[in-house]
């Protein structure tokens, strides 16, 4: 199983280094009694330990509606939403590569219109074709963004894919029995807290303290995650401590940039900090791509 989406902050490549680094009962058992993900995003470790491990109950949170929602279509109508998205992809196959730009836009502004009727409490048909929309606009919008305006629109231009793998129905498949028993929660990563026992495995991934002051975060996600928040997680994840959880965060490393930040070993001091190479963007120009560090920090 792998994401069906591809998420900013998406942690494929780091994998490796934090299944080597789960709690020792999970490795020697390969059973999570209980797992816990407050920022899920396009779940990819999720993916990762459900294929490899058993997992009792898991959790998984997002303050993202239109992604959650797109969960809980997984979780309740993949067929239905497979069709849609058979039917979709076809129509944009065969267009021209003008065309396909202007439906891309037409499907944008069609996804943005929805959202003033789309009634996000109950389930009902409109769910599954946003879902659709939104697998749509992520395969084929630039860098595969989310990104909304002042006005909550989504607004991220076409992003030219030649030929865009929108779904692959198999891994869809699977990911919908991978969710038959996982609670799916729209919202802060303070809810995740009623879940949280002894014994849970909580993995953090939030999103990233920017790299530098000036970079232009707000404006790049609605939902912008300050050092205010980084703050807020850090007693978050000292009250979890105290319910003896094992805990497992990542972030990116502001050493990257200045040595001399000691940003997160002050908040997460008297825990386990590591750092562990990783490629990614450090902006959105491509060819500044190298490797950083990226922490990892556990209370085990
Ligand atoms: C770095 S991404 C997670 C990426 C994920 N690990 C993956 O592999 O795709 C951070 C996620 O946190 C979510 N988020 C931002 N602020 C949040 C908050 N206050 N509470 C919960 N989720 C939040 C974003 O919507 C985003 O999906």
């Amino acid at each position: 199983m792998r994401p069906f989406l591809k998420w900013a902050g998406g942690k494929s490549q780091l994998l490796k280094a934090f299944a080597a680094r789960l709690p020792d009962p999970i490795k020697e058992s390969k059973y999570i009694p209980r797992y816990i993900e407050p920022f899920v995003g396009g779940g990819a470790m999720f993916f990762y330990l459900k294929t490899h491990y058993q997992i009792g109950q898991a959790y998984l949170l997002d303050i993202n509606p239109d992604l959650i929602l797109c969960y809980k279509v997984l979780q309740q109508q993949h067929r239905e939403l497979i069709t849609q998205l058979a039917k979709i992809s076809a129509e944009y196959t065969q267009k021209s590569k003008e065309e396909r730009r202007s439906f891309y836009y037409e499907i944008r502004a069609r996804f943005n219109q929805q959202r003033q009727s789309l009634d996000r409490q109950t389930f009902n048909q409109t769910w599954i074709e946003r879902a659709c929309l939104l697998i749509f606009l992520n395969k084929t919008c630039y860098n595969g963004l989310y990104r909304l305006n002042r006005k909550g629109e989504f607004n991220v231009p076409y992003g030219r894919y030649k030929n865009p793998r929108f779904y692959d129905p198999e891994n869809l498949k699977e990911i919908h029995h991978a969710l038959q028993d996982t609670q799916l929660i729209w919202g802060d990563f303070e809810k995740a807290k009623e879940f949280v026992t002894k014994g849970s495995f909580v993995y953090l991934d939030p999103p990233y303290r920017p790299l530098n002051a000036t970079a232009n975060f707000t404006a790049y996600f609605r939902h912008g995650f300050s050092d205010q928040d980084q703050k807020r997680l850090a007693a978050f994840y000292k009250e979890m401590d105290r319910k003896e959880a094992f805990l497992m965060l990542s972030n990116s490393d502001p050493k990257n940039e200045d040595a001399t930040d000691h940003f997160f070993e002050t908040l997460y001091q008297g825990f386990k900090i590591e750092r562990v190479p990783a490629n990614r963007f450090i902006n959105s120009d491509a060819h500044k791509r190298g490797t950083i560090n990226e922490l990892i920090i556990r209370n085990y």
